[in-house]
């Protein structure tokens, strides 16, 4: 059982007009086998409170905090975090020329485990994550998401995550851009690892179409840097239907 806190956070992002407040006091607390769903307006900081997590170098902490059961995740370098068991499958995955997607997993699994991965379970581990997530063997001898189509590098992401069993996993709008089929798979991977591992998801999102497939235990409307209201799965077919308006026009006055 782990518990992901984040209290009251403050983060800056450097721009050349210097520091930019992008979060305004977040708190969110997310347990293991719990998935919460963030959805929000563009620009409203969702991808920055990821990064944040994540420990991204670009983003600046001003006050607030983030604890991990109880340890500081904020004081750990981005390696410790991953060792910790954070996850963050990122809006843009980052291509990586001249490292194979087979190196790549073996490498970040055997950075977090501290250990190689006994070489006969691992192949077979891979192979079937692959498997399951419909992606052709040949993937594995790829530049890790070098020439990827948008939807391949979010299926890549969830092999990742399947294969290095997260306590905590962010997923930053891991459905966006699947076609039907692809956000079934990707979906089902997910709650795969939700089954076997019981990690906390927090999924960040702009489509009630993914909540179908990966149940959310609640809801958070994500505006202008901090949570705006909180609720359950039918909060998202609200925001569907009326869109962000009424948390803009509060936000605008406030
Ligand atoms: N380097 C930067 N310079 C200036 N502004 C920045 C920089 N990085 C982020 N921002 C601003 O921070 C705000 C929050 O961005 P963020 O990517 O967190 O939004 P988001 O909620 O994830 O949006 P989307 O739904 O479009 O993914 C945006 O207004 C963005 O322009
Ligand atoms: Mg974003």
């Amino acid at each position: 059982m782990s518990t992901l806190e984040i209290r009251d956070l403050h983060v800056s992002v450097e721009t050349k007009e210097g520091p930019k407040p992008i979060l305004r006091g977040v708190d969110l607390t997310i347990n293991s086998g719990e998935t919460h769903a963030i959805m929000g307006p563009n620009g409203s900081g969702k991808s920055t409170l990821a990064y944040s997590i994540a420990g991204h170098p670009k983003y600046t902490i001003t006050g607030g905090t983030v604890t991990l059961d109880g340890e500081d995740v904020l004081a750990m370098t981005v390696d410790e975090r991953a060792r910790a068991g954070m996850f963050l499958a990122m809006q843009y995955p980052v291509e990586v020329p001249g490292v194979s997607v087979s190196n790549f997993l073996r490498t970040a699994k055997t950075a977090i485990d501290g250990e190689a991965p006994a070489l006969r379970t691992w192949v077979k581990d891979v192979k079937g994550a692959m498997e399951n997530l419909r992606m052709d063997s040949s993937f594995a001898e790829r530049s890790v998401n070098e020439g990827f189509s948008g939807g391949e590098k979010k299926r890549h992401e969830i092999l990742q995550m399947e294969l290095l069993k997260p306590r905590i996993a962010i997923l930053d709008e891991t459905d966006s851009g699947l076609d039907v089929d692809a956000l079934r798979i990707v979906s089902e991977g997910v709650n795969r690892a939700k089954e076997s591992t019981d990690v906390g998801v927090l999924l960040i999102t702009h489509y009630t179409r993914i909540l179908r497939y990966i149940k959310p235990d609640f809801v958070h409307v994500f505006v202008d840097g901090r949570i705006a209201e909180e609720g359950g799965p039918e909060l998202a077919e609200r925001l569907e239907n009326e869109g962000y308006d009424r948390f803009l026009t509060g936000a605008a006055t406030a």
